[in-house]
C-alpha cells in the first residue's frame, strides 16, 4: 500500500522552530514529528511513502532517507514548484500514486498530528463501506479551529464538512488522517485545491464520504501550546502501551522521556511531562515541568522551567525562570537570572534583559 504526507506550508505557527527545520522534521518526544506517522503506516503495511513538498526539501530527503531504509519502505518527493494547497499535491501525485499500486486505497496525512493512529481500522472499515473516501475525526472542545464534520453516528456517513465554522456546527473534527479509493483521484484538477474547501464537500454532497471515530489521544501540534498538550498526551500514552521507554529513578516525577545520553545533575526535579532530547545536560537543583528540551541544550543549575519548548543546541542560564509557553528557537542563550514569561525568542540570540510579558525577541 501506499500513502501521501502533506508536508507544505511554512509551519509559521510553530516559529520559531520552524525556522530552522521544516515542520514534520521538529522533534516532537524525541522523533522527527513525522517518523512518528511513517513508522506508524509502515506497522499498517504501507511499502512506499510520498512525500508531498514544497519547501525545504533537501533537507527531508538527508534527514528520513536512512530512516526509510531502516523500515524497508521507499520514500518518494513530490515537488510543488507553487504550493497546491491541501488537495492539489495529490493530482501532481498522480502517477506516484497509481503506478503498482494494483488499484488498492491508499492513506493521506496532515504531517502535523500525532495520535494513536487507526490506520489498520481505516482500512477495514473503508473497504467495508466501499465509497470513495474514509477521513478520521475526533472530539475536541474548540472545533473553530479545526475542519468540522456533521455524519450518521450509526452509519459514519458525513452529511457536513464544513472548515474552519466562524459559528458552532459539531464538535467533532477531521483529525486530518484520510484513505480514499483510486477513483477519487479524478476529482481533483491540475492546480492549487483545498480538500477541506473544495474535495470534501463535494464529496459529501455525492454521499461518498465516511468517517471513523477515533478511539484515543489526538491532537494537531502545529502550534506551541497545542504542541505541549500533545506531548502530555504522548507520553501518557507511552506510560500505558510501552512504560519501559519512559525514565525512573531520583527526581524524576511522573511521565518523563530522556534519551540515555542525557545528563541530570544532583537534587532536581524533572517531571511530570518532560521530554529531554540527545546530549542533554541539566545541571544541579533544576526543576522542569511539562517541558520539552531538545538535543544538545543545556540547562544551567537552579533554573525552573514550566510549558517552555527549548530549541536546539540552546543555553538557559543558572536560576532563570521560563514559563506560559515560552520557546527558545535553535542556538539560543539565556543568561543567569532571567525570567521569560510567555517569550518566543528566534534562533541565535542571546538574552540579557527579563521579559515579563508575552511577545516575540527578533
Ligand atoms: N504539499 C503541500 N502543499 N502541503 C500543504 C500545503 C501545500 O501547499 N499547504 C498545507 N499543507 C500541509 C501542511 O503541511 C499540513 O501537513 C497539512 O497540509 C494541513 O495544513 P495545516 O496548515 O496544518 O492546516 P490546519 O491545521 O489549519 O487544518 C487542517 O488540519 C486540521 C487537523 O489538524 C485541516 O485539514 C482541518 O480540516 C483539520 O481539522
Ligand atoms: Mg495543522
Amino acid at each position: 500500500m501506499k500513502a501521501v504526507i502533506l508536508v507544505g506550508g511554512f509551519g509559521t505557527r510553530l516559529r520559531p522552530l520552524t525556522l530552522d527545520c521544516p515542520k514534520p522534521l521538529v522533534d516532537f518526544c524525541n522523533k522527527p514529528m513525522m517518523l512518528h506517522q511513517i513508522e506508524a503506516l509502515v506497522a499498517a503495511g504501507v511499502k512506499h511513502i510520498i512525500l508531498a513538498v514544497s519547501y525545504m526539501s533537501d533537507m527531508l530527503q538527508e534527514k528520513l532517507g536512512s530512516h526509510a531504509d531502516r523500515l524497508g519502505i521507499k520514500l518518494s518527493f513530490s515537488h510543488e514548484t507553487t504550493p497546491m494547497d491541501t488537495a492539489g499535491p495529490l493530482a501532481l501525485a498522480r502517477d506516484l500514486i497509481k503506478d503498482g499500486n494494483d488499484g488498492k486505497p491508499f492513506f493521506v496525512m496532515n504531517a502535523d498530528v500525532t495520535a494513536d493512529f487507526p490506520f489498520k481500522s481505516m482500512l477495514e472499515f473503508h473497504e467495508k463501506h466501499g465509497k470513495e473516501g474514509t477521513i478520521v475525526v475526533t472530539k475536541v472542545e474548540e472545533p473553530s479551529k479545526y475542519g468540522v464534520v456533521v455524519y450518521d453516528r450509526e452509519s459514519g456517513l458525513i452529511d457536513r464538512f464544513v472548515e474552519k465554522p466562524n459559528v458552532f456546527v459539531s464538535n467533532r473534527i477531521n483529525a486530518g488522517m484520510y484513505i480514499f479509493s483510486e477513483k477519487m483521484l479524478d476529482r481533483i484538477p491540475n492546480k492549487p485545491t483545498s480538500m477541506e474547501q473544495y474535495i470534501f464537500p463535494q464529496l459529501t454532497g455525492e454521499q461518498q464520504l465516511h468517517c471513523l471515530e477515533l478511539d484515543g489521544f489526538w491532537m494537531d501540534v502545529g502550534q506551541p501550546k497545542d504542541y505541549l498538550t500533545g506531548m502530555c498526551l504522548k507520553l501518557n500514552s507511552l506510560r500505558q502501551n510501552s512504560p519501559d521507554e519512559l525514565a525512573t529513578g531520583d527526581g524524576i516525577e511522573g511521565n518523563v522521556l530522556a534519551h540515555p545520553s542525557v545528563k541530570i545533575g544532583k537534587g532536581c526535579r524533572i517531571g511530570p511531562n518532560v521530554v529531554l532530547g540527545p546530549g542533554v545536560v541539566v545541571e544541579d537543583g533544576v526543576r522542569i515541568k511539562r517541558s520539552t528540551v531538545m538535543d544538545n541544550s543545556k540547562v544551567k543549575a537552579h533554573a525552573w522551567m514550566e510549558s517552555t519548548i527549548v530549541g536546539w543546541e540552546s543555553t538557559v542560564g543558572s536560576w532563570t525562570r521560563l514559563e506560559n509557553v515560552t520557546v527558545l528557537g535553535k542556538d539560543v542563550k539565556v543568561r543567569d537570572e532571567m525570567y521569560l514569561n510567555g517569550v518566543r525568542v528566534l534562533p541565535h540570540k542571546t538574552i540579557k534583559e527579563s521579559v515579563p510579558e508575552p511577545g516575540i525577541i527578533m
